[in-house]
C-alpha cells in the first residue's frame, strides 16, 4: 500500500512550531487539532462519489454525494485523541471507534488496556489515527483488533512516521495505506523517533 507524506505548507508550518520544545500544551494541543483537519482533508481526497438527484431552489439537478456509509474515526488512546476534535471538525457525521493501547517502556510491546468499536465496520472505511508511528506496535495492534471485529478498508494516519514503522507496519498490514506529515530520520534505542518531538501524549496530556 502506499505512504503520502502531506507535505502541504500549513501543515509543514504547523509541525515545525510543535516539534519546538518550548511549545507550550495548549499550543501542541490545538496545533494537533489543526493538522488533523488538514490531514482528513488529504485522507478523504479519494473517497468514491455516487450520483444524487436533489431539487434546488431554482432546477433539479444530478449532484454528488459521498457512497456508503459513515467514516469511523479510530483514535489509539491516548495520543491518537489529538486529532479527534479537528477531524471531527471536517467530518462531524463519522463513527468513532476507541482503542486503548499503551506501549511497555521496556520492551516496546503493544499493551491492549480498552477497546469500544461500532458494530458494523465491515461496511465503513476506518481511519486509524495516531500521531506517532514508531515501532509500529501500536498500529500493527489496533489494525488487528480492528479486523478481528470485522473492519476490511482501513487507513492509516500519523504526523510523525519513522522509517523503521512504516516498514513494519507495511509487512504486517499491506492493504493499509498510510498518509503522514513527515518521515523522520530513525529510532533510538528507547523507541523514540529522531529528531521526533518526544511523546505526544506526555506533551499533550502530561
Ligand atoms: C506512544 C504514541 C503511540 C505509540 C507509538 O504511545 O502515542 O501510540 O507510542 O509507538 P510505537 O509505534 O512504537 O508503538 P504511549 O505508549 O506513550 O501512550 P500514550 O499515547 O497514552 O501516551
Amino acid at each position: 500500500a502506499t505512504v503520502t507524506v502531506v507535505d502541504h505548507p500549513l501543515v509543514q508550518h504547523k509541525l515545525t512550531v510543535m516539534r519546538d520544545r518550548d511549545c507550550s500544551t495548549k499550543g501542541f494541543r490545538q496545533l494537533l487539532n489543526e493538522i488533523g483537519m488538514l490531514l482528513a482533508y488529504e485522507v478523504t481526497r479519494d473517497l468514491p462519489l455516487e450520483p444524487v438527484s436533489i431539487e434546488t431552489p431554482v432546477a433539479r439537478m444530478e449532484a454528488q454525494r459521498i457512497q456508503g456509509k459513515k467514516l469511523v474515526l479510530a483514535p489509539i488512546l491516548r495520543a491518537g485523541v489529538g486529532f479527534l476534535d479537528g477531524m471531527l471538525s471536517l467530518v462531524p457525521s463519522a463513527r468513532v471507534a476507541h482503542v486503548g493501547i499503551y506501549r511497555d517502556p521496556e520492551t516496546l510491546e503493544a499493551v491492549e488496556y480498552y477497546f469500544k468499536a461500532p458494530s458494523d465496520l465491515a461496511d465503513r472505511t476506518v481511519l486509524v489515527l495516531d500521531p506517532m508511528l514508531a515501532t509500529a506496535n501500536s498500529a500493527v495492534s489496533a489494525i488487528g483488533q480492528l479486523k478481528k471485529r470485522g473492519a476490511r478498508d482501513l487507513r492509516f494516519v500519523c504526523l510523525l512516521a519513522a522509517p523503521e514503522g512504516i516498514a513494519r507496519l507495511q509487512s504486517a498490514h499491506p492493504d493499509v495505506p498510510i498518509w503522514t506529515a513527515a518521515i523522520d530520520s530513525h529510532l533510538n534505542d528507547h523507541g523514540y523517533i529522531v529528531p521526533g518531538l518526544g511523546d505526544a501524549g506526555d506533551r499533550m496530556y502530561g
